[in-house]
């Protein structure tokens, strides 16, 4: 099983039986060792992976990341200052490299963000997007012959 992912379920685990400080005991492992912020009580789907441990990244809690994502290092998903809401992210959605998806913001399933993106508005499903901000690209075909991106 992924590191991060597992980790994270083990703390998640403890926080729901109502066992909240050996669940943050989890978030502090992770941490110090990977330099992540995973909060216990953050929703991530099945299936979701972090390739580069999710060194360096960080997630509020109240954040949504849906099955089956693949989310590299680097990341920040959180609150647009002053603004209210935070991301939802869909099923089999591939987040790049230090991107920084913030705000009220739904990312469809199977959507690419770049890496470096900073999304700040909803991205549909099967898009592909990217810069600062981030902006539609191209659309996804993984699985219509073309499969972006490489398998990491
Ligand atoms: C978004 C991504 C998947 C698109 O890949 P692609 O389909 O091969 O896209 P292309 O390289 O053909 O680029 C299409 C256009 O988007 C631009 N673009 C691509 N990625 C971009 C990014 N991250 N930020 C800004 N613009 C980007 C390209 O410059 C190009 O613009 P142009 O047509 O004006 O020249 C890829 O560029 C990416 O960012 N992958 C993440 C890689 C990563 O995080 N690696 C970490 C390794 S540990």
């Amino acid at each position: 099983m992924d590191k991060i992912f597992g980790c994270w379920k083990v703390s998640n685990w403890f926080y729901r039986h109502k066992m909240r400080p050996i669940g943050a005991l989890g978030r502090f492992i992770m941490r110090v060792v990977f330099s992540a912020d995973v909060p216990y009580n953050l929703t991530i789907g099945k299936g979701t992976r972090f390739p580069h441990c999710a060194l360096g990244s960080l997630f509020h809690p109240a954040v949504v990341i849906g099955e089956n994502c693949v989310i590299l290092h680097g990341v920040t998903v959180g609150g647009r200052s002053g603004r209210h809401g935070l991301p939802v992210i869909g099923n089999n959605v591939w987040i790049g490299a230090h991107a920084i998806i913030l705000g009220n913001v739904k990312i469809g399933d199977n959507a690419i963000i770049g890496a470096g993106s900073v999304v700040l508005h909803d991205v549909e499903a099967n898009a592909v997007v990217a810069g600062n901000p981030a902006r539609f690209i191209k659309w996804n075909n993984a699985g219509k012959g073309e499969i972006l991106p490489p398998p990491m």
